[in-house]
């Protein structure tokens, strides 16, 4: 249990921070509590004291007349004014001698009574606390454990000799003043120590007030401090994980919310770095599949190519020596026309190898796809309409003429498959760019410079994802059984790779498709 909330403590940032500033609060609270407390109390006794110093000053110069002519009558009223006091227990008032001349004390409070050890039981000033009293003019007080003690000594002029005289209010005369008895006010500690009660209780409760506050404020700002940062960990963590792109929300504009911004602009950086690193593989991966079966390909591919030349011959001769309409010439017939396939298809697959004529010489584009969309245009139903566009002024490029034909050739044998069966439009577009370093257009493999661009496009099926992604797979074919070999745009890819170029498909299914 306990190491739990060690291992808790260790781990958590915000429990730590927590633990220590409601620790640092506490003792801050408690400190205030204590001094707010130990001041007030202080300035509560002060100011009863101070009060029944007073009193006790009032007392004496009141009782001067009764203290003069020991007369118990006349000491009456200003005992009875000082006892509407609360917390007032006796009042008494002596004569010079200590004989005491009057006393009050309240009934029902024998708990604060205790043994007065100034009082001589028989109702004098204890001789102990008469000389005390007898060095001072002034009032004073005497602290005792549970109840105060306020002396006054009762002062008069000792030029009056009737006590009628001390009602002329004159100023005493400076060194004429004598001490002719004493008055006590005795107060009892239990209505301070009441308020003294309630005292501590608000402080308490101040300092609790205080705390929680503290603690509450302290909570929710370390909550708006964590909550980012453990975002920030899970987002980090399923980056760990291979999952980029995962963003972090940014809720406010400081160093947290900057941090926040910061990973959110690396997950996006490292997602595109992600991508293109899946592109290269896939290119990786294509041109690698690519060179195998071009490689295999064309190794048997001559020798192949030898035998059909056999077989086509021998079948040619046979035909000449065979009887029209019987059997035996129609069966080879067939032979005739399966040989031809199969050498179109070697020849396909010999330029997929470039193991064909590799001559290059400049060379007008234009009357090349003029010419192959002439024989195009004999081999497609007349539900199809062709479109060409040639940009004028076009400069000769480094090419064979064979393989700029057989690209138009193929790529637009698709179109018209893409659209043999409802008709369309087929649109060839012969076009110049200036493509720099640092264009999207161009690719790792290519060099900055001016390019033409050949683009074929149908408004036939389109085709789906899947489909687009596979096309210029060597063998790839979505037609029937001797309807396709798949090499067509395989062959196409390599001519436009080998002379330096692109080939980039737009399709979608029922929208047509575009190469350029
Ligand atoms: N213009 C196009 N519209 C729709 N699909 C196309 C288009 N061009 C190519 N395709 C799809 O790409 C596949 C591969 O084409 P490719 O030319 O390589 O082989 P093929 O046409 O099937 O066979 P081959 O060209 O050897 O007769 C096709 O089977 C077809 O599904
Ligand atoms: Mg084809």
């Amino acid at each position: 249990m306990q190491s739990t909330f060690l291992n808790i403590f260790k781990k958590k940032f915000g429990i730590k921070i927590f633990a220590i500033v409601t620790f640092f609060i506490c003792v801050i609270s408690f400190s205030f509590t204590a001094f707010f407390f130990h001041y007030q109390s202080k300035s509560l006794t002060d100011e009863l004291i101070q009060n029944n110093l007073l009193l006790a000053g009032i007392l004496a110069y009141n009782s001067r007349i009764g203290v003069f002519s020991e007369s118990e009558e006349l000491l009456k009223n200003p005992v009875d004014g000082i006892f509407q006091q609360e917390e007032t227990l006796k009042v008494s008032i002596y004569n010079l001698k200590g004989r005491l001349l009057t006393r009050r004390e309240r009934s029902g409070m024998e708990d604060e009574k205790r043994p007065d050890k100034t009082d001589k039981a028989a109702g004098g000033i204890d001789p102990g606390v008469f000389d005390k009293l007898n060095a001072s003019t002034s009032p004073f007080y005497l602290g005792n454990k549970n109840v105060m003690e306020f002396w006054s000594p009762v002062v008069a002029n000792s030029g009056y000799t009737q006590p009628e005289s001390l009602f002329i209010e004159k100023k005493l005369l400076p060194g004429k003043e004598r001490i002719i008895g004493f008055v006590r006010i005795t107060v009892g500690q239990s209505a301070l120590n009441k308020k003294l009660g309630a005292l501590l209780v608000e402080s308490v409760l101040i300092g609790i007030i205080f705390l929680f506050f503290g603690s509450a404020i302290i909570y929710f700002t370390l909550k708006r401090i964590v909550n980012p940062l453990n975002k920030l960990i899970e987002g980090v963590q399923t980056l760990g994980k291979g999952d980029f792109g995962e963003k972090v929300p940014v809720e406010t504009e400081d160093e947290i919310g900057r941090l926040a911004m910061a990973f959110n602009q690396m997950s996006e950086s490292l997602m595109r770095r992600e991508a293109e690193k899946k592109h290269l593989e896939e290119k990786l991966r294509h041109s690698q599949r690519v060179e195998a079966i071009g490689t295999l390909a064309g190794g048997i591919a001559h020798d192949f190519n030898n035998i059909l030349g056999v077989i086509v011959g021998y079948a040619q001769m046979a035909l000449l020596t065979t009887p029209e309409k019987t059997d035996m010439h129609l069966c080879l017939r067939e032979i005739f026309q399966a040989s031809i396939r199969a050498k179109d298809l070697v020849k396909q697959i010999l330029t997929f190898s470039r193991q064909g004529s590799q001559e290059r010489n400049p060379l007008l584009v234009k009357p090349v796809v003029e010419e192959a969309l002439k024989m195009v245009r004999a081999s497609l139903p007349t539900t199809i309409e062709i479109r060409h566009h040639f940009k004028p002024g076009l400069a000769p490029v480094l090419s064979d003429p064979t393989q700029i034909h057989q690209v138009l050739m193929n790529l637009c044998t698709n179109a018209g498959h893409a659209m043999q069966d409802v008709g369309g439009v087929l649109e060839v577009n012969l076009d110049e760019v200036e493509i720099d370093a640092g264009d999207p257009d161009l690719s790792i493999d290519m060099q900055p410079g001016r390019y033409q661009i050949l683009t074929v496009s149908d408004t036939g099926h389109g085709m789906d994802a899947s489909v687009k992604g596979r096309i210029f797979d060597p063998f790839f074919t979505t037609k029937g059984m001797g309807k396709g070999t798949g090499m067509g745009l395989s062959v196409v890819h390599g001519i436009v790779k080998s002379h330096g170029g692109k080939i980039n498909c737009r399709s979608k299914p029922g929208e047509g498709t575009t190469f350029e």
